[in-house]
């Protein structure tokens, strides 16, 4: 039997199967037209399957899209939020992943702890995919990658700046770095940076990875501003959270230190006037709306990737 192919991190996958994923999400988007939505594009190469999506956590963006692009793609979806399954009272995430493997063609789940999905995956018969955990966001940043690349060219040799929280978005694009081959500047609260495993990881993959308290200097010159909420869902909300991650927020000011050039990218849900201003992310060099369109063709490469 073939290997099954799991959507489990960025880091996990080589440089040409991250690169043959987006091409086939550029594929996709353009056979379709007019922003996703106009039904040129009928081939219907998930006729038959259906997706599960097991959500531990909200979502707008990652249910949405995923569940539009399977449709899309000729194929079904199921949404199964993990309080109202038996998961909710006890019963093992291992012996959940054997049922619903009996059930369905491909699991995306969206989680809490990275030990969560690595137990699905290790007794799932059918391809699992990352839709968050606390830890690692990988489909976010292949629409980001595919976003930052069909405004600017190729992100290979760039600088993307990431700013406030180390959190994890900020380890997804860490693990990218060498993939894609952008250097990567961190700029975070001593606090609240990455792990040093992490950053460990993807020096020794080859990444450019730098942590700096210093804001300014980190965005000094870069093409890519990215930066994402104070408060992610797996944290409790504080005074000194906000403290901490103020003077790390994208204004006009901050974003005046980037290249003339420069993209701002934000993978939402934003809250404008704390980490990002409305006239940053809501002005001309904000890019989020197409990175929230990007996210539906990129489900697209990974659903073809994990089901060959
Ligand atoms: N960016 C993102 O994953 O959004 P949702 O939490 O709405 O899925
Ligand atoms: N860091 C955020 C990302 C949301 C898509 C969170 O985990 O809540």
């Amino acid at each position: 039997m073939s290997e099954i192919r799991h959507f489990v991190d960025i880091e996990a996958l080589s440089g040409d199967t991250l690169r043959d994923i987006l091409d086939e999400a550029k594929a996709r988007k353009s056979a379709r037209g007019e922003r996703g939505k106009a039904a040129v594009d009928d081939s219907r190469p998930m006729e038959g399957r259906l997706l599960a999506m097991v959500f531990d956590k909200p979502s707008t963006r990652t249910r949405i899209s995923f569940d539009v692009a399977m449709r899309q793609l000729g194929g079904q979806t199921l949404v199964a939020n993990a309080a109202d399954m038996q998961l909710g009272r006890g019963e093992s995430v291992a012996d959940t992943a054997r049922v619903l493997s009996r059930y369905v063609d491909i699991i995306m789940i969206r989680t809490h702890a990275p030990e969560i999905l690595d137990e699905m995956i290790a007794n799932a018969t059918v391809p699992v995919i990352n839709g968050l955990t606390d830890a690692t966001h990988p489909c976010q940043l292949m629409a980001d990658v595919m976003t930052y690349e069909e405004h600017r060219g190729t992100i290979a040799g760039k600088t993307v700046t990431w700013a406030g929280d180390g959190n994890n978005v900020a380890d997804t694009w860490i693990q990218g770095a060498a993939r894609f081959g952008y250097a990567l500047r961190l700029a975070t609260p001593e606090e609240l940076r990455p792990a040093t495993e992490v950053l460990a990881r993807a020096r020794d993959a080859g990444a450019d990875v730098t942590v700096t308290g210093d804001l300014e200097t980190a965005l000094n010159d870069t093409d890519c501003v990215v930066t994402d909420t104070w408060v992610s869902m797996h944290d409790g909300d504080s005074t000194d959270r906000h403290n901490l991650l103020a003077p790390y927020q994208i204004n006009e000011r901050t974003m005046a230190l980037a290249r003339d050039d420069a993209v701002f990218m934000h993978c939402l849900p934003a809250h404008r006037g704390e980490e990002v201003t409305a006239e940053v992310i809501d002005g001309p060099r904000s890019v989020v709306w197409d990175q929230a369109e990007n996210r539906l063709h990129a489900q697209k490469g990974i659903l073809s990737w994990c089901l060959g």
